[in-house]
């Protein structure tokens, strides 16, 4: 089978993110004339510690989910795009003489790769896209290679065949997270050029922080902080299991001082973590100002916790929705897709790879 970490590639096929908390599976289709529409999605959860820090620990588990989760979907579609964990991957773009042949451009980027990748060539994937012509010098050519380790990418191939799967396209969550959220950022003022935005993915265990400037990420930081804490605070407050306190931080019914108690400190405490974020960014690059935030992730649906974010940092603030300028299909419920779209980004930039030219 090809594996194709970073070239286009274009059938029918639906995006699947294997998360640590669910599964998530988003199919997107042509609405002609451009336009797209959500066709489908579902969210499936996971056993916990099934999925840890992107590492797959309970193979048949996941797989299982991923079967669950594909009955639900009801697709005809079995070809799939999936990502391996940014950390997974190392990037580096090189230079390599202009006009080379096919088979002369890999032994090159081979032999290339050897020196930047710091584990044996052997256990890794091996990918590369010609970038284009030099800017510097037109005798040569840009080309970026992308190396990731092998059992990450194999486990996830694994995980799609045992659950009835075609493994069509594997590629990097941050790649994934940046194609949906360009659609997001194409609806900011002016584009969002030149702006520098902060991406904040608040899930269940981690908290990452990526800032993108004209669809280039030039800063990127994870910390453990997340919605589990809040599920926790929960469970020794109020003496329930996790499953039950998981299940009525989403859907309600808890004590009246669970506002004022837990869900207050909760957000004072994310809205600090970002603002400690930001900070970060500013001591570590060449940049002072962020224009803007975006949440995402599904602890970003707490409502009010993007006006806490805007309030503490002093930085407007949205929740972001990729699904904000698709059709949805009717039997898709759009308040429900509203509460969800958060946790879908990056299911949602796999989905779009459908898209892709061939
Ligand atoms: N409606 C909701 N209200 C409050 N919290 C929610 C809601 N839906 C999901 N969450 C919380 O969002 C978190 C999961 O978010 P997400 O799916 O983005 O995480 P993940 O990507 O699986 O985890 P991680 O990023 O830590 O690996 C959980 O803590 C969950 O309780
Ligand atoms: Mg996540």
């Amino acid at each position: 089978m090809q594996l194709d970490i970073l070239k286009a590639k274009a059938p029918p096929l639906f995006g699947l993110d294997i998360s640590s908390s669910s599964v998530k599976l988003v199919e997107i289709v042509d609405a002609g004339k451009g336009a797209y529409r959500v066709e489908r999605y579902v969210i499936e959860p996971l056993p916990r510690e099934s999925v840890v820090d992107g590492n797959i620990n309970q193979l048949e588990a996941v797989a299982e989910a991923v079967k669950r989760g594909h009955q639900r979907l009801a697709t005809r579609t079995k070809h799939v795009a999936m990502a391996v964990p940014t950390g997974a991957v190392i990037t580096k773009k090189i230079i390599v003489q202009a006009g080379l042949r096919e088979e002369d451009l890999e032994v090159q980027v081979e032999s290339e790769a050897n020196q930047y990748i710091p584990f044996a060539i052997e256990e890794v994937n091996l990918d590369f896209q010609v970038l284009g012509p030099s800017p510097s010098n037109p005798d040569e050519q840009e080309v970026l290679i992308a190396a990731t380790r092998k059992e990450k990418v194999e486990d996830r191939i694994a995980v799609a065949h045992l659950a009835g799967l075609k493994p069509l396209v594997v590629d990097v969550e941050s790649y994934a997270q940046q194609a949906a959220l360009s659609l997001v950022i194409g609806q900011l003022p002016n584009h969002g050029l030149d702006m520098n935005i902060a991406v904040v993915d608040v899930g269940g265990n981690t908290m990452n922080v990526t800032v993108l400037r004209n669809d280039q990420s030039v800063y990127s930081r994870e910390q453990a902080f997340g919605g589990n804490q809040l599920t926790q605070d929960i469970v020794s407050r109020y003496g329930m299991t996790l499953d039950e306190a998981e299940n009525a931080k989403r859907s309600g019914g808890l004590p009246d001082d669970f506002e004022a108690e837990v869900l207050r400190p909760f957000m004072d405490n994310l809205s600090m973590e970002v603002q400690r974020a930001l900070q970060f960014f500013f001591t570590s690059t060449q940049y002072n100002a962020i224009d803007h935030i975006l949440l995402t992730g599904g602890s970003a649906v707490i409502p009010g916790v993007d006006e806490a974010v805007q309030a503490r940092t002093q930085v407007p603030t949205s929740v972001a929705n990729p699904f904000a300028a698709m059709q949805t299909s009717p039997r898709i419920q759009m308040k429900r897709l509203m509460l969800d779209a958060p946790s879908l980004i990056v299911a949602c930039g796999l989905a779009l790879r459908r898209f892709d030219p061939v």
